[in-house]
C-alpha cells in the first residue's frame, strides 16, 4: 500500500508540461518571388538569382538550383528593368527605369561600392537559344558543329516560355521555364539524367482579396436532428422517454462497437489520436477553415489555413479583383472587379467550385464595396457616387435603418439606408484645404462582456459603450499637426478631440483601430526623438469610480446627442516602425483584447491591451491599492518588444505597399488566427490571454486513469483499517 501511495506521489510530482510549442508547425507562410522579369546564375555557386516586380519596384532573389528554395529576398528600392551579368556571374548590374547603373555582388546581393556607370550595358535577360530547338514540347540540344541533336528533353504540358538555358554542350543542361498557370520549372541534366527537377509555384503573389469560409461539422449534424425531434413532440413524457431511448440505443451501439469487450474500450481510450480524429477535432474547434484568396491576375485559389496547401483555384474572368464574399447560408462564393463585373461560384461542394453566373453591376470604376447584409452591398464609385447594390437574383427582405459614414481626404459623410433600401446623406464634415484624413477607424460591433473595469480597491470605472463612433487622424501640411478625432457616426458630433505637435511624419504610415472603448493608434514623429509613438485612448462615461452616466433603463436616441465620453490617453515609444495593425478577435470576446502590428521589419508581433493601457502610471504614483488591480503593471515609456510575442518567430515577411492583416475567431475562445495577406502569405495563431481552453490531446490519460484506479484501491484497503479504528474508538480501545 505504501509503495501504491508512493507510486502516486511521483505521479503527482512529474506531470509534464501541457503545453507544446507550435512554432512552425501551427504557422506556415508562402514565400513568393512573383513574376520572374529576368534570371541568371551564379556559376561559381549554384544558384539562380531573379529580378522580379514588387509594387512599384523590384525583388532581388536567390534560389538554390537543388531544390527550389529561396535563399534570399531583398526588395529593391528602385524599380529594375535590365541585367547585365559580369564575369559568370560573380557580379550583375542592374538598370533601373531611368537608366541608371547599379552593381551588385553576384554571392551576396550586396551592393557594389565601385561606379558600374562605365560599362557598355548589354542585356542578358533573354535567354539566348542558340544551339537549341523547342519541338512540340520538347527540348532540343543541338551540336554547333555537326549541328546533330545531342540531347532531348521533354518539358511540361503547359510550357510557356523558356526563363533561363544554359548548355556547355557535353550533357549539362540547365533550363527554367514558366507554365501557363505562373508555375516555374528547373530542370538539370547531366550526363543525360535527370538530375534535379522542381517546381515553384508563383500563382499566389500579390494577393488583392480574401474570404474566409468554415469548413462544416456535419458530426452534430444527428444530434441537432434529434432536438428538433424532441421539441416537436407535445408530450413532455415522451419527449423523455426519446431522449432516454436514444442515449440507450448509443450506449448499445458503443458497446457493440468493442464487441463487449473492456480491454479493448480501455485500450481505444489510452490510444493516441488518429488522423481521423485529429481532423473531426479541429472541425469542431473551427480551426479548420478555407482561406479564399484572389490575386491581381485574377486566380483565386482557397488555401487549407492549417498549412498553406491549395485545395483548388481556379482562373476567373475578372480583371482587377476588389472583393471575394462568402455566402455560406447558401454555399456560393462572389467575386466582384473594379468594372462591376462579378462571378458567383457554387460551392455546395467545397473542394469543387463551379461557375453559376456571370454578370455585370450598374456600376464602374468601383473604388470600395463592403457587404451589407444578405446578398446586398455598399459601394462607392471612383467619381464620388454611393449606392447599395444586390447581387441577388431573388428578392430580398429590405435591409435594417443603418448609419453609414464615408470619407475621402477631405470630406466624412454621413448617410442612412431607408425603407425602402435607398441612400440618404445626412451630414458632412469638410476640412480645411491644408487638412487630410490619413487614417479612419469605426468601432467594431464586438462582444461586449464587462461593463466596466475594476479597480484595485473594488470601485468600477463605467466604460463609456456607445457604438456609433468613428475616430480618424487628420494631418495638417501647414502647421505640421497630427489632429486625433473622434464623432458620432449618427449626427457627426465632435465627441472629442486632441492634437500631437511633435514634428509628425507624414510619409510614414498612420494606422489606427478601434475596440470597445479604446482606440490606438500609431504614427512616427521626430520629437523629443525620432521614434515610432504608440498611443492608447480610453474612453470612459466618467473617471470618478463607481459613478455611472448611463441608465439601463431609458433608451438613448442618438439623433438628439449622446454625452461625451470621458478620456484618458498615454503615449509610448515603439522600437520598430509599424506598417499596419488590427485588432485580434475572438469568438466571445472574452480573451484580452490584442493588437497586431505589421513592422517595417518584416516581422508580425502583437500587444496586449494590458500593456497598451491608458490609465498606468510612474511606479512611485501607484498606490497599495492601484497595485491590486488586475493586470497593472507601471508606466515606462517605451514599450518593449517581447520575443514571446513575435508571430512569425524567425521568418522575414515581404508583404508589399497594399497587405492586409486580418484576425479569424475559432470555436475556442483563446485563439485567433492570424493572416497577413499581401505579397506573400503567412498564416499563425495567437492566444493573447494563454491557451485556457485547451489541454493536450492526450492529456496524461493513462496517468489519470491510473491515479482512479490507484485510488479505487486505496480506498479499498484504507476503509477496513478506518471501520477498525471506529469500532475501537468506540469501545475506548488503545492500540
Ligand atoms: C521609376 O520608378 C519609380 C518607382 O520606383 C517611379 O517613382 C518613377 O516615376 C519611375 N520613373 C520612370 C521614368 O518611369
Ligand atoms: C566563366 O566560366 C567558364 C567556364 O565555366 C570559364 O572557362 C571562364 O574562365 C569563366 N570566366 C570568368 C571571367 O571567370
Ligand atoms: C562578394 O562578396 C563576397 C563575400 O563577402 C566576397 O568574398 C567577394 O569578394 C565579393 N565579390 C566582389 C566582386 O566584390
Ligand atoms: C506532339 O507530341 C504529341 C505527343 O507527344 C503527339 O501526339 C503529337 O502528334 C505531336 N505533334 C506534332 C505536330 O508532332
Ligand atoms: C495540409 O492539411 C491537409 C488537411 O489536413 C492535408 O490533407 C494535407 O496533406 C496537408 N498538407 C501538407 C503539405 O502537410
Ligand atoms: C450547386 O451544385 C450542387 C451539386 O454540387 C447542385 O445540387 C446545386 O443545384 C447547385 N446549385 C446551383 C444554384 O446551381
Ligand atoms: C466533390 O468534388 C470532388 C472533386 O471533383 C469529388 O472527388 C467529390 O466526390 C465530390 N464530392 C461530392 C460529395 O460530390
Ligand atoms: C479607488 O481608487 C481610485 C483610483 O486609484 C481612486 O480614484 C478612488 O478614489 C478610490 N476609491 C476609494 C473609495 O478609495
Ligand atoms: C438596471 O440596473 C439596476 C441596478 O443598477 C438593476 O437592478 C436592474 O435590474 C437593471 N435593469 C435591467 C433591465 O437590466
Amino acid at each position: 500500500m505504501y509503495l501504491l501511495g508512493f507510486f502516486l506521489l511521483l505521479l503527482s510530482t512529474s506531470v509534464q508540461a501541457i503545453y507544446s510549442d507550435e512554432a512552425f508547425i501551427t504557422d506556415w507562410q508562402l514565400q513568393n518571388i512573383g513574376e520572374y522579369q529576368c534570371v541568371f546564375e551564379n556559376e561559381n555557386s549554384q544558384y539562380l538569382v531573379t529580378i522580379s516586380q514588387f509594387g512599384r519596384e523590384s525583388l532581388l532573389s536567390f534560389i538554390n538550383e537543388f531544390n527550389g528554395e529561396i535563399l534570399f529576398r531583398q526588395p529593391l528600392d528602385f524599380s529594375g528593368v535590365d541585367v547585365m551579368v559580369i564575369d559568370n556571374g560573380s557580379e550583375f548590374v542592374i538598370k533601373d527605369n531611368n537608366s541608371q547603373l547599379r552593381g551588385f555582388n553576384g554571392s551576396t546581393g550586396f551592393p557594389l561600392e565601385k561606379d558600374v556607370g562605365g560599362y557598355d550595358f548589354k542585356s542578358s535577360c533573354q535567354p539566348s537559344m542558340d544551339g537549341f530547338k523547342l519541338k512540340n514540347k520538347t527540348l532540343q540540344v543541338v551540336d554547333p558543329e555537326s549541328e546533330l541533336v545531342v540531347y532531348k528533353m521533354d518539358l511540361w504540358d503547359n510550357f510557356q516560355r523558356i526563363e533561363y538555358i544554359y548548355t556547355d554542350f557535353k550533357g549539362t543542361l540547365k533550363v527554367l521555364y514558366s507554365t501557363t498557370d505562373s508555375k516555374y520549372v528547373f530542370q538539370l541534366v547531366k550526363n543525360g539524367e535527370l538530375i534535379s527537377e522542381w517546381s515553384r509555384d508563383e500563382s499566389q503573389s500579390d494577393v488583392v482579396a480574401h474570404t474566409v469560409i468554415n469548413l462544416p461539422d456535419s458530426s452534430l449534424d444527428s444530434i441537432s436532428q434529434e432536438i428538433v425531434q424532441e421539441k416537436d413532440t407535445s408530450n413532455p413524457w415522451e419527449a423523455y422517454n426519446f431522449r432516454v431511448n436514444k442515449n440507450f440505443q448509443r450506449f448499445r451501439d458503443f458497446l457493440r462497437r468493442y464487441h463487449y469487450s473492456p480491454g479493448s474500450m480501455i485500450t481505444e481510450m489510452l490510444k493516441t489520436d488518429d488522423d481521423a480524429s485529429k481532423e473531426q477535432r479541429e472541425l469542431e474547434f473551427g480551426l479548420a477553415k478555407y482561406l479564399v484568396v484572389a490575386t491581381q491576375k485574377g486566380k483565386i485559389s482557397a488555401l487549407n489555413i492549417k498549412n498553406g496547401t491549395t485545395e483548388w483555384s481556379i482562373e476567373s474572368n475578372l480583371g482587377n479583383i476588389i472583393l471575394l464574399q462568402w455566402f455560406p447560408d447558401s454555399r456560393e462564393l462572389i467575386a466582384v472587379d473594379r468594372d462591376g463585373q462579378y462571378e458567383f461560384y457554387n460551392l455546395t461542394n467545397l473542394s469543387q467550385p463551379t461557375l453559376i453566373k456571370k454578370d455585370g453591376c450598374s456600376h464602374t470604376n468601383i473604388d470600395t464595396i463592403s457587404f451589407l447584409e444578405g446578398q446586398k452591398f455598399f459601394v462607392t464609385t471612383e467619381d464620388g457616387q454611393k449606392d447599395i447594390v444586390s447581387f441577388s437574383s431573388k428578392a430580398e427582405k429590405p435591409l435594417k435603418h443603418t448609419f453609414i459614414s464615408t470619407h475621402d481626404k477631405r470630406h466624412i459623410y454621413g448617410h442612412v439606408i431607408t425603407d425602402d433600401d435607398q441612400l440618404r446623406d445626412t451630414w458632412v464634415t469638410t476640412l480645411d484645404d491644408d487638412e487630410e484624413i490619413i487614417s479612419f477607424a469605426r468601432r467594431e460591433d464586438t462582444p461586449t462582456v464587462n461593463l466596466g473595469h475594476i479597480l484595485g480597491n473594488r470601485t468600477v470605472l463605467y466604460k463609456y459603450l456607445y457604438p456609433n463612433l468613428i475616430s480618424y487622424a487628420v494631418f495638417n501640411k501647414k502647421t505640421g499637426n497630427l489632429f486625433i478625432n473622434l464623432i458620432d457616426s449618427v449626427n457627426g458630433a465632435l465627441l472629442h478631440s486632441q492634437v500631437h505637435d511633435d514634428r509628425v511624419d507624414p510619409r510614414m504610415p498612420v494606422e489606427m483601430v478601434f475596440g470597445e472603448n479604446w482606440f490606438v493608434y500609431s504614427y512616427f514623429s521626430s520629437q523629443p526623438i525620432p521614434e515610432q509613438k504608440l498611443s492608447v485612448v480610453e474612453l470612459y462615461e466618467s473617471l470618478e469610480p463607481d459613478h455611472r452616466v448611463s441608465d439601463n433603463s431609458t433608451q438613448l436616441n442618438p439623433l438628439v446627442g449622446v454625452h461625451p465620453p470621458s478620456v484618458i490617453a498615454q503615449s509610448y515609444f515603439f522600437p520598430e516602425v509599424i506598417r499596419r495593425m488590427q485588432l485580434s478577435y475572438t469568438k466571445f470576446g472574452i480573451t484580452t483584447k490584442s493588437v497586431i502590428l505589421e513592422l517595417e521589419n518584416g516581422q508580425l508581433i502583437y500587444l496586449s491591451k494590458a500593456l497598451l493601457n491608458a490609465r498606468r502610471k510612474d511606479e512611485s504614483e501607484l498606490t497599495d491599492d492601484d497595485k491590486k488591480e488586475f493586470m497593472i503593471m507601471p508606466y515606462f515609456s517605451t514599450l518593449p518588444i517581447n520575443d514571446h510575442f513575435i508571430i512569425t518567430h524567425i521568418r522575414h515577411l515581404i508583404m508589399g505597399p497594399h497587405s492586409k492583416l486580418i484576425s479569424i475567431p475559432t470555436n475556442l475562445e483563446s485563439t485567433s488566427i492570424v493572416c497577413n495577406l499581401g505579397h506573400d502569405i503567412f498564416c499563425g495563431k495567437i492566444t493573447p490571454s494563454g491557451q485556457f481552453d485547451i489541454m493536450s490531446p492526450n492529456f496524461e490519460k493513462g496517468k489519470l486513469i491510473a491515479t482512479v484506479i490507484g485510488l479505487v484501491f486505496l480506498c479499498y484497503f484504507i476503509r477496513p483499517s478506518v471501520e477498525a479504528k471506529k469500532l475501537k474508538n468506540s469501545w475506548m480501545v488503545r492500540n
